[in-house]
Protein backbone atom coordinates (compact mmCIF):
# COMPACT_ATOMS: atom_id res chain seq x y z
CA UNK A 1 0.00 0.00 0.00
CA UNK A 2 1.42 3.04 -0.87
CA UNK A 3 1.95 5.42 2.15
CA UNK A 4 0.69 9.08 2.15
CA UNK A 5 3.01 11.74 2.09
CA UNK A 6 3.04 13.13 6.02
CA UNK A 7 1.30 16.75 6.52
CA UNK A 8 3.07 19.50 6.53
CA UNK A 9 4.12 20.54 10.00
CA UNK A 10 4.58 24.43 11.32
CA UNK A 11 7.41 24.49 14.07
CA UNK A 12 6.72 28.08 15.68
CA UNK A 13 7.74 30.16 17.92
CA UNK A 14 11.04 28.26 18.79
CA UNK A 15 13.14 30.69 21.53
CA UNK A 16 15.81 29.61 19.62
CA UNK A 17 15.90 27.82 16.47
CA UNK A 18 19.47 26.61 16.02
CA UNK A 19 19.68 26.25 11.72
CA UNK A 20 23.08 25.49 11.49
CA UNK A 21 23.16 27.27 8.17
CA UNK A 22 25.67 28.29 5.78
CA UNK A 23 29.08 28.04 5.18
CA UNK A 24 31.29 25.27 3.67
CA UNK A 25 31.46 21.95 4.60
CA UNK A 26 32.81 20.25 7.20
CA UNK A 27 32.66 23.65 9.59
CA UNK A 28 36.30 23.99 10.63
CA UNK A 29 37.94 26.70 13.36
CA UNK A 30 35.58 29.01 14.33
CA UNK A 31 32.72 28.90 12.19
CA UNK A 32 32.58 25.48 14.04
CA UNK A 33 30.92 27.83 17.01
CA UNK A 34 28.76 29.74 14.36
CA UNK A 35 24.85 27.79 15.33
CA UNK A 36 22.71 30.30 12.76
CA UNK A 37 20.96 31.02 15.73
CA UNK A 38 16.97 32.32 14.92
CA UNK A 39 15.47 33.83 17.96
CA UNK A 40 11.54 33.39 17.91
CA UNK A 41 12.41 30.97 15.04
CA UNK A 42 9.95 28.51 12.89
CA UNK A 43 10.64 25.60 10.64
CA UNK A 44 7.79 24.40 7.64
CA UNK A 45 8.26 20.91 6.71
CA UNK A 46 6.55 19.21 3.81
CA UNK A 47 6.83 15.90 2.25
CA UNK A 48 10.18 15.06 4.35
CA UNK A 49 12.00 18.20 3.46
CA UNK A 50 12.25 21.78 5.22
CA UNK A 51 10.08 24.08 3.09
CA UNK A 52 11.80 27.17 5.19
CA UNK A 53 13.67 28.16 8.25
CA UNK A 54 13.75 31.70 9.86
CA UNK A 55 11.60 33.92 11.72
CA UNK A 56 8.06 32.07 12.38
CA UNK A 57 6.24 35.41 11.17
CA UNK A 58 7.86 35.27 7.74
CA UNK A 59 6.63 31.86 7.06
CA UNK A 60 2.94 32.69 8.94
CA UNK A 61 1.44 32.85 5.50
CA UNK A 62 3.67 30.01 3.89
CA UNK A 63 2.67 27.64 6.52
CA UNK A 64 -1.43 28.56 5.96
CA UNK A 65 -1.07 28.04 2.39
CA UNK A 66 0.19 24.38 2.96
CA UNK A 67 -2.62 23.93 5.77
CA UNK A 68 0.43 22.96 7.45
CA UNK A 69 0.04 21.72 11.40
CA UNK A 70 1.09 24.10 14.47
CA UNK A 71 3.24 22.54 16.63
CA UNK A 72 4.11 25.03 19.50
CA UNK A 73 7.59 25.52 20.47
CA UNK A 74 7.55 28.49 22.98
CA UNK A 75 10.47 28.40 25.17
CA UNK A 76 12.22 25.33 23.19
CA UNK A 77 15.21 24.95 21.30
CA UNK A 78 14.89 23.36 17.63
CA UNK A 79 17.75 22.16 16.18
CA UNK A 80 19.22 19.29 13.74
CA UNK A 81 18.28 15.88 14.77
CA UNK A 82 22.12 14.38 16.30
CA UNK A 83 23.83 12.56 13.63
CA UNK A 84 25.77 9.54 15.70
CA UNK A 85 28.63 8.78 13.17
CA UNK A 86 30.24 5.85 15.27
CA UNK A 87 28.12 3.01 16.75
CA UNK A 88 28.42 -0.67 17.42
CA UNK A 89 24.36 -0.71 17.91
CA UNK A 90 24.35 -4.95 17.04
CA UNK A 91 25.53 -6.78 19.95
CA UNK A 92 23.85 -9.71 22.24
CA UNK A 93 23.79 -9.50 25.48
CA UNK A 94 26.04 -6.79 27.39
CA UNK A 95 29.53 -6.69 28.89
CA UNK A 96 28.27 -5.65 32.45
CA UNK A 97 31.13 -8.43 33.54
CA UNK A 98 33.63 -6.50 32.27
CA UNK A 99 31.98 -3.32 33.73
CA UNK A 100 32.34 -4.86 37.21
CA UNK A 101 35.88 -6.65 36.62
CA UNK A 102 37.41 -3.17 35.76
CA UNK A 103 35.73 -1.23 39.13
CA UNK A 104 37.55 -3.74 40.77
CA UNK A 105 41.19 -2.85 39.32
CA UNK A 106 41.32 -4.50 36.21
CA UNK A 107 42.30 -2.69 32.60
CA UNK A 108 40.13 -2.98 29.27
CA UNK A 109 42.99 -4.48 28.69
CA UNK A 110 43.76 -6.98 30.79
CA UNK A 111 40.45 -8.13 30.25
CA UNK A 112 40.60 -8.32 26.59
CA UNK A 113 43.94 -10.85 26.86
CA UNK A 114 41.58 -12.95 29.46
CA UNK A 115 39.11 -13.46 26.72
CA UNK A 116 36.72 -10.75 27.92
CA UNK A 117 36.35 -7.87 25.79
CA UNK A 118 34.95 -8.26 21.85
CA UNK A 119 35.64 -11.50 22.28
CA UNK A 120 33.25 -12.08 25.09
CA UNK A 121 30.86 -10.13 22.33
CA UNK A 122 32.07 -12.54 19.84
CA UNK A 123 31.12 -15.49 21.36
CA UNK A 124 27.81 -14.55 22.62
CA UNK A 125 26.66 -12.78 19.06
CA UNK A 126 27.40 -15.99 17.52
CA UNK A 127 24.94 -17.82 19.42
CA UNK A 128 22.40 -14.93 18.58
CA UNK A 129 19.36 -15.20 16.45
CA UNK A 130 18.58 -12.65 13.91
CA UNK A 131 15.41 -11.88 15.33
CA UNK A 132 16.89 -11.70 18.71
CA UNK A 133 19.75 -9.09 17.30
CA UNK A 134 16.90 -7.48 15.89
CA UNK A 135 14.88 -7.29 19.16
CA UNK A 136 17.29 -5.47 21.27
CA UNK A 137 18.83 -3.64 18.42
CA UNK A 138 15.17 -1.93 17.79
CA UNK A 139 14.56 -1.54 21.31
CA UNK A 140 17.92 0.76 21.36
CA UNK A 141 16.75 2.31 18.18
CA UNK A 142 13.46 3.73 20.03
CA UNK A 143 15.74 5.10 22.89
CA UNK A 144 18.07 6.77 20.13
CA UNK A 145 14.68 8.65 18.44
CA UNK A 146 14.13 9.31 22.29
CA UNK A 147 16.92 11.10 22.93
CA UNK A 148 17.36 12.93 18.98
CA UNK A 149 19.28 11.25 17.35
CA UNK A 150 17.87 10.84 13.56
CA UNK A 151 20.75 9.21 11.77
CA UNK A 152 23.14 6.66 13.02
CA UNK A 153 26.80 4.83 11.54
CA UNK A 154 26.25 1.13 12.78
CA UNK A 155 29.56 -0.90 12.57
CA UNK A 156 29.77 -4.88 12.24
CA UNK A 157 32.90 -6.07 14.20
CA UNK A 158 31.15 -8.96 16.85
CA UNK A 159 30.56 -11.44 14.08
CA UNK A 160 34.65 -11.94 13.35
CA UNK A 161 33.83 -14.32 11.26
CA UNK A 162 32.29 -14.30 7.17
CA UNK A 163 28.65 -15.89 8.14
CA UNK A 164 28.33 -13.55 11.54
CA UNK A 165 29.88 -10.60 10.19
CA UNK A 166 27.25 -11.11 7.46
CA UNK A 167 25.01 -11.82 9.44
CA UNK A 168 25.29 -8.44 11.60
CA UNK A 169 25.05 -6.82 8.17
CA UNK A 170 21.96 -8.45 7.69
CA UNK A 171 20.08 -7.31 10.75
CA UNK A 172 21.20 -3.89 9.84
CA UNK A 173 19.38 -4.21 6.37
CA UNK A 174 16.25 -5.70 8.10
CA UNK A 175 16.26 -2.52 10.53
CA UNK A 176 16.40 -0.16 7.61
CA UNK A 177 13.10 -1.46 6.80
CA UNK A 178 11.31 -1.80 10.12
CA UNK A 179 12.74 1.63 11.99
CA UNK A 180 12.32 5.16 11.12
CA UNK A 181 15.71 6.08 11.58
CA UNK A 182 18.59 6.01 9.47
CA UNK A 183 21.32 3.93 9.74
CA UNK A 184 24.61 3.90 7.46
CA UNK A 185 26.35 0.56 7.89
CA UNK A 186 30.11 0.13 7.96
CA UNK A 187 32.30 -3.21 7.93
CA UNK A 188 34.29 -3.85 10.90
CA UNK A 189 35.89 -7.12 10.21
CA UNK A 190 38.88 -6.16 11.57
CA UNK A 191 37.86 -5.44 14.99
CA UNK A 192 39.71 -7.96 17.02
CA UNK A 193 41.40 -11.24 15.65
CA UNK A 194 38.66 -14.31 16.47
CA UNK A 195 40.48 -16.93 18.95
CA UNK A 196 40.62 -19.75 16.81
CA UNK A 197 42.98 -17.66 14.38
CA UNK A 198 45.43 -16.95 17.63
CA UNK A 199 48.21 -18.44 15.35
CA UNK A 200 46.89 -17.44 12.14
CA UNK A 201 46.63 -14.37 12.04
CA UNK A 202 47.22 -13.77 8.15
CA UNK A 203 44.90 -16.30 7.24
CA UNK A 204 42.07 -14.28 9.15
CA UNK A 205 43.07 -11.10 7.24
CA UNK A 206 43.08 -12.79 3.85
CA UNK A 207 39.12 -14.38 4.62
CA UNK A 208 38.94 -10.37 4.93
CA UNK A 209 40.32 -9.41 2.22
CA UNK A 210 39.58 -11.66 -0.29
CA UNK A 211 35.77 -13.25 0.87
CA UNK A 212 34.29 -11.11 3.36
CA UNK A 213 35.00 -7.38 2.11
CA UNK A 214 34.07 -8.72 -1.57
CA UNK A 215 30.79 -10.27 -0.58
CA UNK A 216 29.30 -7.11 1.26
CA UNK A 217 30.92 -4.49 -1.21
CA UNK A 218 28.83 -7.01 -3.84
CA UNK A 219 25.25 -7.40 -1.75
CA UNK A 220 25.30 -3.52 -0.81
CA UNK A 221 25.61 -4.49 2.73
CA UNK A 222 27.99 -1.78 3.68
CA UNK A 223 29.17 1.65 2.76
CA UNK A 224 32.21 1.89 5.18
CA UNK A 225 34.95 -0.11 5.94
CA UNK A 226 36.85 0.25 9.28
CA UNK A 227 39.34 -1.12 11.65
CA UNK A 228 40.57 -1.35 15.28
CA UNK A 229 45.00 -0.10 14.93
CA UNK A 230 46.28 -1.17 18.45
CA UNK A 231 47.88 -2.80 20.46
CA UNK A 232 46.05 -6.22 21.16
CA UNK A 233 44.17 -5.51 18.09
CA UNK A 234 46.03 -5.34 14.45
CA UNK A 235 49.24 -3.93 13.07
CA UNK A 236 49.22 -0.64 10.96
CA UNK A 237 50.29 -2.81 8.22
CA UNK A 238 47.18 -4.87 8.80
CA UNK A 239 45.07 -2.20 8.67
CA UNK A 240 46.16 -0.43 5.70
CA UNK A 241 46.09 -4.08 4.09
CA UNK A 242 42.06 -4.03 5.01
CA UNK A 243 41.21 -0.53 4.23
CA UNK A 244 42.53 -0.48 0.76
CA UNK A 245 40.60 -3.54 -0.19
CA UNK A 246 38.05 -1.85 1.14
CA UNK A 247 38.48 0.92 -1.13
CA UNK A 248 39.07 -0.94 -4.08
CA UNK A 249 35.51 -2.14 -3.40
CA UNK A 250 33.82 1.12 -2.79
CA UNK A 251 33.84 0.97 0.98
CA UNK A 252 35.08 4.46 1.89
CA UNK A 253 37.25 3.98 5.16
CA UNK A 254 36.95 4.91 8.50
CA UNK A 255 39.41 3.94 11.24
CA UNK A 256 40.05 3.34 15.34
CA UNK A 257 43.10 5.34 15.53
CA UNK A 258 45.30 6.30 18.18
CA UNK A 259 42.87 5.47 20.99
CA UNK A 260 45.12 2.92 23.92
CA UNK A 261 48.47 3.45 22.33
CA UNK A 262 49.94 5.46 19.39
CA UNK A 263 50.23 3.40 16.25
CA UNK A 264 50.67 5.80 13.51
CA UNK A 265 46.91 5.08 12.44
CA UNK A 266 46.06 8.62 12.05
CA UNK A 267 48.81 9.56 9.36
CA UNK A 268 47.56 5.91 7.43
CA UNK A 269 43.90 7.78 7.49
CA UNK A 270 45.11 10.52 5.63
CA UNK A 271 47.21 8.92 3.17
CA UNK A 272 44.27 6.95 2.57
CA UNK A 273 41.74 9.69 2.56
CA UNK A 274 39.79 8.51 5.23
CA UNK A 275 36.50 9.87 5.66
CA UNK A 276 37.17 9.27 9.63
CA UNK A 277 39.79 8.95 11.95
CA UNK A 278 38.00 8.37 14.81
CA UNK A 279 39.08 8.20 19.20
CA UNK A 280 42.37 10.01 18.86
CA UNK A 281 43.52 10.09 22.49
CA UNK A 282 47.09 9.64 22.24
CA UNK A 283 47.65 11.29 18.47
CA UNK A 284 50.77 14.42 18.41
CA UNK A 285 51.12 17.63 16.98
CA UNK A 286 52.10 16.52 13.78
CA UNK A 287 49.11 14.30 13.51
CA UNK A 288 47.28 17.41 14.62
CA UNK A 289 48.69 19.36 12.13
CA UNK A 290 48.14 16.41 9.23
CA UNK A 291 44.47 15.84 9.93
CA UNK A 292 43.82 19.54 9.89
CA UNK A 293 45.27 20.07 6.38
CA UNK A 294 42.79 17.19 5.24
CA UNK A 295 39.31 16.22 4.95
CA UNK A 296 39.67 13.36 7.35
CA UNK A 297 37.04 14.11 10.33
CA UNK A 298 37.89 13.49 13.79
CA UNK A 299 35.22 12.15 15.43
CA UNK A 300 35.91 12.25 18.94
CA UNK A 301 34.21 9.62 21.40
CA UNK A 302 34.71 10.52 24.81
CA UNK A 303 31.84 8.13 26.91
CA UNK A 304 34.56 5.73 25.70
CA UNK A 305 37.19 7.40 27.97
CA UNK A 306 34.52 8.48 30.61
CA UNK A 307 33.58 4.76 30.96
CA UNK A 308 36.68 3.46 30.75
CA UNK A 309 38.08 6.28 33.23
CA UNK A 310 41.15 7.48 31.25
CA UNK A 311 42.04 10.65 32.19
CA UNK A 312 43.27 11.46 29.10
CA UNK A 313 40.77 12.86 26.61
CA UNK A 314 41.19 13.73 22.63
CA UNK A 315 42.80 17.11 22.40
CA UNK A 316 39.52 18.92 20.81
CA UNK A 317 40.57 22.51 21.24
CA UNK A 318 43.98 21.95 19.74
CA UNK A 319 42.27 19.91 16.86
CA UNK A 320 39.96 22.74 16.38
CA UNK A 321 42.22 25.73 16.50
CA UNK A 322 44.69 23.73 14.16
CA UNK A 323 41.57 24.11 11.85
CA UNK A 324 40.63 19.97 11.42
CA UNK A 325 37.17 18.71 11.07
CA UNK A 326 35.85 17.78 14.64
CA UNK A 327 32.97 15.77 15.26
CA UNK A 328 31.10 13.73 17.76
CA UNK A 329 29.61 10.45 18.06
CA UNK A 330 28.74 8.16 21.29
CA UNK A 331 30.84 5.12 20.18
CA UNK A 332 28.23 3.24 22.00
CA UNK A 333 29.01 -0.07 22.28
CA UNK A 334 28.51 -2.90 24.93
CA UNK A 335 32.29 -2.79 26.18
CA UNK A 336 33.60 0.96 25.97
CA UNK A 337 31.06 3.05 26.06
CA UNK A 338 27.01 1.70 26.80
CA UNK A 339 25.40 4.99 26.01
CA UNK A 340 23.29 6.34 22.97
CA UNK A 341 22.78 9.83 24.86
CA UNK A 342 24.25 12.08 22.04
CA UNK A 343 23.19 15.26 24.40
CA UNK A 344 25.61 13.69 27.26
CA UNK A 345 28.14 13.51 24.72
CA UNK A 346 27.79 17.33 24.40
CA UNK A 347 28.63 17.24 27.96
CA UNK A 348 31.80 15.59 27.91
CA UNK A 349 33.07 17.51 25.22
CA UNK A 350 32.33 20.78 27.01
CA UNK A 351 33.75 20.23 30.34
CA UNK A 352 36.27 17.72 29.75
CA UNK A 353 37.56 18.53 26.17
CA UNK A 354 36.57 22.40 26.42
CA UNK A 355 34.66 22.45 23.71
CA UNK A 356 31.67 25.20 23.45
CA UNK A 357 28.08 24.09 23.63
CA UNK A 358 27.87 25.48 20.10
CA UNK A 359 30.80 23.62 18.69
CA UNK A 360 29.91 20.61 20.13
CA UNK A 361 26.53 20.82 18.44
CA UNK A 362 27.84 21.53 15.34
CA UNK A 363 30.02 18.94 15.47
CA UNK A 364 27.20 16.48 16.13
CA UNK A 365 24.99 17.32 13.19
CA UNK A 366 26.76 18.79 10.51
CA UNK A 367 30.32 17.84 10.79
CA UNK A 368 29.16 14.29 11.43
CA UNK A 369 27.04 14.13 8.60
CA UNK A 370 29.98 15.65 6.82
CA UNK A 371 31.78 12.46 7.64
CA UNK A 372 29.15 10.08 6.54
CA UNK A 373 29.07 11.38 3.09
CA UNK A 374 25.05 12.90 3.84
CA UNK A 375 26.03 16.55 4.44
CA UNK A 376 23.77 17.93 1.30
CA UNK A 377 20.33 16.04 2.70
CA UNK A 378 21.34 15.82 6.84
CA UNK A 379 22.72 17.92 9.64
CA UNK A 380 21.32 21.58 9.34
CA UNK A 381 17.99 23.27 8.69
CA UNK A 382 17.84 24.64 5.43
CA UNK A 383 15.19 24.80 2.53
CA UNK A 384 15.38 21.60 0.68
CA UNK A 385 17.28 19.65 3.07
CA UNK A 386 15.26 16.47 5.12
CA UNK A 387 12.92 17.53 7.58
CA UNK A 388 15.13 15.99 10.35
CA UNK A 389 14.83 17.28 13.60
CA UNK A 390 14.49 17.61 17.60
CA UNK A 391 12.78 19.56 20.25
CA UNK A 392 14.15 20.20 23.17
CA UNK A 393 12.84 21.12 26.53
CA UNK A 394 15.39 24.34 27.17
CA UNK A 395 15.31 28.00 26.19
CA UNK A 396 19.27 28.31 25.38
CA UNK A 397 21.15 25.74 23.38
CA UNK A 398 23.90 25.84 26.48
CA UNK A 399 21.34 24.30 29.06
CA UNK A 400 21.24 20.72 26.65
CA UNK A 401 25.14 19.98 27.96
CA UNK A 402 24.56 22.53 31.36
CA UNK A 403 21.82 20.42 32.91
CA UNK A 404 23.76 16.95 31.87
CA UNK A 405 22.92 13.30 31.83
CA UNK A 406 19.22 14.67 31.29
CA UNK A 407 17.00 14.16 28.36
CA UNK A 408 15.47 17.56 27.09
CA UNK A 409 14.19 16.00 23.90
CA UNK A 410 10.46 16.03 23.76
CA UNK A 411 10.13 15.41 19.80
CA UNK A 412 11.86 13.75 17.33
CA UNK A 413 10.92 14.13 13.75
CA UNK A 414 12.42 11.86 10.73
CA UNK A 415 11.98 12.48 7.22
CA UNK A 416 8.94 14.87 8.21
CA UNK A 417 7.39 12.54 10.33
CA UNK A 418 7.16 12.74 14.25
CA UNK A 419 8.50 9.58 15.34
CA UNK A 420 8.63 10.44 18.84
CA UNK A 421 7.24 12.71 20.97
CA UNK A 422 7.39 12.58 24.92
CA UNK A 423 3.54 11.94 26.69
O1 LIG B 1 35.27 1.95 19.88
N1 LIG B 1 38.10 0.30 20.24
C1 LIG B 1 37.52 -0.61 19.71
N2 LIG B 1 36.22 -0.75 19.60
C2 LIG B 1 35.27 -0.25 20.53
C3 LIG B 1 35.18 -1.09 21.73
C4 LIG B 1 34.60 -2.38 21.40
C5 LIG B 1 34.39 -3.27 22.57
O2 LIG B 1 35.12 -3.21 23.58
O3 LIG B 1 33.44 -4.04 22.47
C6 LIG B 1 35.48 1.21 20.81
O4 LIG B 1 35.83 1.63 21.92
FE1 LIG C 1 34.20 2.15 18.28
Amino acid sequence: MPTRPPRALFFRDAEQLLTLAGGPLPRRGRALGELGIVAGGGVLIQGGKIVAAGRTRDLAAPARRLKALPVDCRGRVVMPGFVDCHTHLIFAGSRVEDFQARIEGKTYEQIAAAGGGIARSARLLARASKPELKAQALAFLKQFAAHGTTTLEVKSGYGLDIRNEIKILEVVRELVASSPLELVPTLLAAHALPERFRARRAAYLNRVIRRLIPAAARAKLAEFVDCFCDRGAFTLEECRRVLEAGKRYGLAPRIHAEQLTHSGSCRLAARLGASSADHLDKMSGAEIRLLARSNVVAVLVPASNFNLSTRRYAPARRLIEAGAAVALATDFNPGTSPTLNMQFILALACTQMRMTPAEAIAAATVNAAYSLGRAERLGSLEPGKQADLAVMDVDDYRKIPYYFAWNHCVMTVKRGKIIYARE
